[in-house]
């Protein structure tokens, strides 16, 4: 029986290979997974070592990222495995490719994240010229996805973008809006960018997601343990965010028309989150290097 008859692929946001193995044996598989420098420092053998006082070389941390990648790739469907690229303000787009080819040799089944940033697009870019896939992360306005969409147009290979409900919901904006209207822009398009929701808090957050008919969704197994323990609902039960107790108000995001034919440099990508998003992998990756 399928995990997931709404359409949706599942995913699992994590950066241990045990909880992988907890969670396809809860659902009976996962489709992918999705990782970051921050779900790498909670990775538990890393924590430990770093606890006793080891903090590792980059050469090593690179190592120890791509073995937990190696440990996931087999386990995991043809949503693939997501490997980031570490990038803080500064890193230009050329830095950024140069780390995504060498990922990208790490497992067969690689999708190499770049923050929505100038960088991040213009590396995105240099990459699906070479059949790469990639997965847009830290998004969180339409004019991202649509900078994403113009960056990769004529693409043979999947194009992933990740907005983040859940960090928009904190922000006081319902996230599930964003998601919906870079859906509703997408439907005039050619199809080659599939959206994958991320930073999901609750089962809520990921029935509404189901219910936007985003292709992919990431999940940490937290939510994944109550929605199995739920026996795996996939009504489309368009809940709004605001029934969330964290979130007892949230404002909509107002849908914006934009044309997707533009060169992706004149869309407006910037945004404090997705700053603030890299500054918070800066700051976690750097607790695992010396
Ligand atoms: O995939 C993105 C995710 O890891 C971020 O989640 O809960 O830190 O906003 P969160």
């Amino acid at each position: 029986m399928a995990i997931n008859e709404s359409g949706t692929k599942i995913l699992l946001d994590g950066g241990d290979p045990a909880e992988t193995k907890e969670i396809r044996g809860l659902l009976g598989r996962i489709d992918g997974q999705t990782t970051n420098p921050s779900l790498v420092a909670k990775n538990p053998v890393l924590k430990e070592r770093i606890a006793a006082g080891h903090k590792l070389t980059v050469a090593e941390q690179k190592e120890e990222y791509k073995k937990i990648v190696q440990s996931i790739s087999p386990l995991v469907g043809t949503a693939g495995v997501s490997i980031e690229v570490f990038a803080d303000m500064n890193t230009a787009g050329e830095e950024m490719l140069a780390q995504g080819i060498e990922m990208y040799t790490w497992v067969q089944n690689a999708y190499i994240k770049y923050p929505c940033t100038p960088g991040g697009l213009h590396a995105a870019e240099m990459s699906v010229r070479q059949k790469m896939r990639v997965n847009m992360t830290l998004c969180f306005s339409q004019e991202q996805a649509a900078a994403v969409y113009a960056a990769t147009k004529g693409t043979q290979t999947p194009v992933y973008v990740s907005p983040f409900i859940g960090r928009l919901d904190d922000h006081g904006q319902n996230g599930i809006d964003l998601i919906k209207n870079i859906k509703r822009m997408y439907a005039s398009g050619d199809g080659h960018v599939q959206v994958l929701a991320a930073s999901i808090r609750s089962v809520t957050h990921l029935l509404s997601v189901f219910a936007t008919h985003a292709e992919l969704a990431t999940v940490p197994a937290t939510v994944l343990r109550k929605w199995a323990a739920a026996g795996c609902p996939i009504e489309q039960q368009d809940v709004p965010s605001q029934a969330e107790p964290d979130h007892p108000v949230l404002s909509g995001i107002v849908y914006r028309e934009l044309d997707l034919d533009r060169p992706w440099q004149s869309f407006n990508i910037s945004h404090e989150l997705t700053t603030k998003g890299i500054e918070t992998f800066v700051a976690d990756y750097r607790k695992t290097v010396s």
